[in-house]
C-alpha cells in the first residue's frame, strides 16, 4: 500500500491525511493506556472493537441529528472522518458518581446522581488534564461562549441517546468522555461530536451484575479487557465475526 501522511500519532488512534480535502483517516490502534500513560499494554483486538464501536455509536448519532465527524468505516481498523479543529477540552457527563468525581468529592462510586453533571478538563497531558470551570475555558479563550453553550447540549444529547441504547441491551451508561470539533460550512462555525466513542471512554456497568465492561477493567486489573469489549459489542449486535478473542457467544435474560 502506498504509504501515507501521518497527521497526528495520539495513545490509541494514528491519523493520516484522508482521500479527499477536508477527510482524514482515523486508524485504531491496539494500545491501551491509562492514569495519563503511566500504565501501558497492547490488547489484541481492541483496535478492531472500538473501530467497530465508535461506528456504531457515531452513525446512530448522525442518524438521529447529533452531528458527528464520522464519514464511514473503511476496514477493521480504519474510518473515514471529516478533519475538525478540536476544542482542547474532555467533555465529561456523569449520570452515576464513579472515579475522579467519587474520589474528589467523596460520594460513593455507583450513586445515581440528581441529574447529568457535565465537566469540563483541559486536554494537556502535561499537567494531567485538569478539571476546569467555564471562567477558564473562556478567560484563557479555549471556547467562546457560544461554543460552551452549544458543547453542554451537544453532550446531553449523546448522553441521552447513549444511555438508551446501553440500557436496551443491559448496560448501564455511569459516565463518558467525548471531544468536540469545529467544522467550518459556508462561514459559519459548527459543532460536531469528535475523537471516538467507545469502552475506552465510557464507564458500563452490567445492570444486573454491575460488572465493569469499561476500560476501569485494565485501569483497576479486574480482567480480561478484550473479553469485556467483546460483550459490549455481542450485545449491540456489533461483534467483527474475525477477533480471534470473541468470547463464546452466551444468552442474557
Ligand atoms: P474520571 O472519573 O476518571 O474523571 O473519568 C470520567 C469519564 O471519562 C470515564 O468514563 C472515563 C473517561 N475518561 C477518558 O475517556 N479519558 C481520560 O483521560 C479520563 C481521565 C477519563
Amino acid at each position: 500500500m502506498a504509504r501515507r501522511k501521518k497527521i497526528y500519532e495520539g495513545k490509541a488512534k494514528i491519523l493520516y491525511e484522508g482521500p479527499e480535502p477536508g477527510t482524514l483517516v482515523q486508524y485504531f490502534k491496539d494500545d491501551a493506556t491509562a492514569f495519563n500513560a503511566q500504565k501501558k499494554a497492547t490488547i489484541e483486538g481492541k483496535g478492531v472493537l472500538n473501530n467497530r464501536l465508535s461506528e456504531f455509536f457515531m452513525s446512530g448519532l448522525n442518524a438521529i441529528g447529533v452531528p458527528t465527524h464520522f464519514i464511514r468505516r473503511i476496514n477493521m481498523r480504519e474510518q473515514l472522518i471529516r478533519q475538525v479543529e478540536i476544542i482542547p477540552l474532555e467533555v465529561v457527563v456523569r449520570n452515576f458518581a464513579a472515579g475522579s468525581l467519587s474520589k474528589r468529592l467523596g460520594i460513593p462510586e455507583g450513586q445515581a446522581l440528581p441529574r447529568p453533571i457535565v465537566e469540563f478538563y483541559y486536554k494537556d497531558d502535561a499537567l494531567g488534564d485538569p478539571l476546569v470551570s467555564e471562567e477558564h475555558i473562556i478567560a484563557f479563550g479555549w471556547a467562546t461562549q457560544q461554543d460552551l453553550d452549544d458543547m453542554v447540549a451537544l453532550a446531553l444529547r449523546v448522553n441521552d441517546f447513549l444511555s438508551g441504547v446501553m440500557m436496551g441491551v443491559g448496560i448501564r451508561l455511569v459516565d463518558f468522555k467525548i471531544e468536540i470539533g469545529r467544522i467550518w460550512e459556508n462561514d459559519y462555525p459548527r459543532l460536531v461530536v469528535a475523537d471516538e466513542i467507545s469502552p475506552d471512554s465510557c464507564r458500563l456497568w452490567d445492570i444486573k451484575t454491575g460488572e465493569k465492561l469499561d476500560k476501569d477493567v485494565f485501569r483497576r486489573d479486574l480482567g480480561n479487557l478484550a473479553e469485556a469489549y467483546t460483550e459490549v459489542a455481542r450485545r449491540l449486535g456489533v461483534l467483527p465475526s474475525n477477533v480471534t478473542h470473541a468470547t463464546k457467544p452466551t444468552l442474557i435474560n
